[in-house]
């Protein structure tokens, strides 16, 4: 299922919008609190994207930040993976847009649509084409602009999301110590319909009723969401440490999908793992979708809480439904 493969981590950047939603600016008009939203999912406040921003923008801003921080030019990259539920268009995907505006031309460009586990399957996706298409430098961005695609009618939603973006410069590693140790991914479409927006797409094209019945906004059944997140997450992270014979102690940080402090928690405690060891920033960004991992990342590596050879487990569910989890040495 998995084998190593040869590539490092070798810059990474993110963008955040400016707006602060709090949680109390959900309570001033709907049916909701501070007291319910924070032990519940730990979300105290959330970013919401600009009247000029979009998912392009911030994918933009973290892609060139990841260049600056991996020390190399556009021109260097290979490839251009966006990993996003909320495209700049349609058609073409996010990562055509993206090349343009980094002035490149020629090199591949798409996007994955896995949710929240985007960004892992663009990474895993990146280094199986380093290691088997010759490939140097792939960037890859999760990006999201969810408040774009939220209900802000719906209290079991809408204090959920935020918008963000993150990114990362995916190398070939010729240190053999740095790679990818091991990676899983899976899904589930049966259960689609868990998390997932009814209208906009062939089934369903937009049209006066499907906005009239805002069946073009994201619908969640979040507490089986809940249940099947925490079971999935402990399977993942048993079978990744049984297959590589890893101990949990010897991992430095657990950075898990950040869509409920206790779905995380449940995998710390799973693994016997101090409080500062699970990268979180819900508490500040809610949940970003397939940005949460690299801004995570992104930001333990600035804060120096993450640096060259730290082992990292990187661990997702959502929709899809999907699954993650990597080890990989940076
Ligand atoms: O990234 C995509 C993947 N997403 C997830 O993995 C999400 C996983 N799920 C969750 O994080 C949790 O299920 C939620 C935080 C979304 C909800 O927490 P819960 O404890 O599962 O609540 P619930 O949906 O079972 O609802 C319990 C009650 C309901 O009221 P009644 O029917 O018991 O009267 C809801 O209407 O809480 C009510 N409720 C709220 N009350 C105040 C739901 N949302 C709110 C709210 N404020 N914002």
């Amino acid at each position: 299922m998995s084998r190593p493969l040869p590539v490092m981590i070798r810059g990474t950047g993110s963008y955040i919008p400016e707006e602060v939603l709090t949680n109390d600016f959900f309570a001033a008009y709907l049916d909701t609190s501070d007291e319910w939203i924070r032990p519940r999912t730990g979300i105290r406040e959330r970013r919401r994207a600009g009247e000029h921003e979009s998912t392009l923008t911030m994918s933009k801003e973290a892609g060139q930040r990841a260049l600056a921080d991996a020390g190399i030019e556009a021109r260097d990259l290979d490839m251009i993976i966006v990993a996003t539920v909320t495209p700049e268009t349609p058609l073409p995907s996010t990562a055509c847009w993206l090349q343009a505006e980094m002035g490149l031309d020629d090199i591949p460009a798409f996007d994955i649509v896995a949710a929240c586990t985007g960004f892992v399957y663009g990474l895993v996706t990146a280094a199986s084409l380093i290691d088997s298409n010759g490939y140097d430098n792939v960037l890859v961005v999760g990006a999201e602009t969810l408040t774009r695609i939220t209900d802000y009618q719906d209290r079991a939603t809408c204090i959920l999301f935020g918008d963000a973006a993150g990114a990362a410069v995916v190398s070939r590693s010729s240190d053999p110590s740095r790679q990818i140790l091991y990676h899983n991914l899976g899904a589930r479409g049966k259960d689609a319909k868990a998390v997932w927006i009814p209208a906009g797409g062939s089934k369903e094209p937009p049209s006066e009723r499907t906005v009239a019945e805002g069946l073009h906004y994201m619908r969640m059944q979040g507490s089986n969401l809940f249940k099947a997140a925490v079971a999935k997450m402990d399977e993942l992270v048993t079978e990744a440490l049984e297959a590589t014979g890893v101990k949990a102690q010897d991992i430095k940080m657990v950075i898990p999908h950040q869509s409920n402090l206790r779905i995380m928690e449940s995998a710390r405690k799973r693994m016997g793992l101090p409080v500062e060891k699970l990268g979180v920033n819900i508490d500040r960004f809610g949940n970003t979708s397939a940005a949460s991992i690299p801004l995570v990342l992104d930001e333990a590596r600035r804060e120096g809480r993450l640096s060259q050879g730290d082992l990292v487990m990187l661990l997702g569910f959502g929709g899809g439904l999907t699954w993650v989890v990597t080890l990989l040495r940076l």
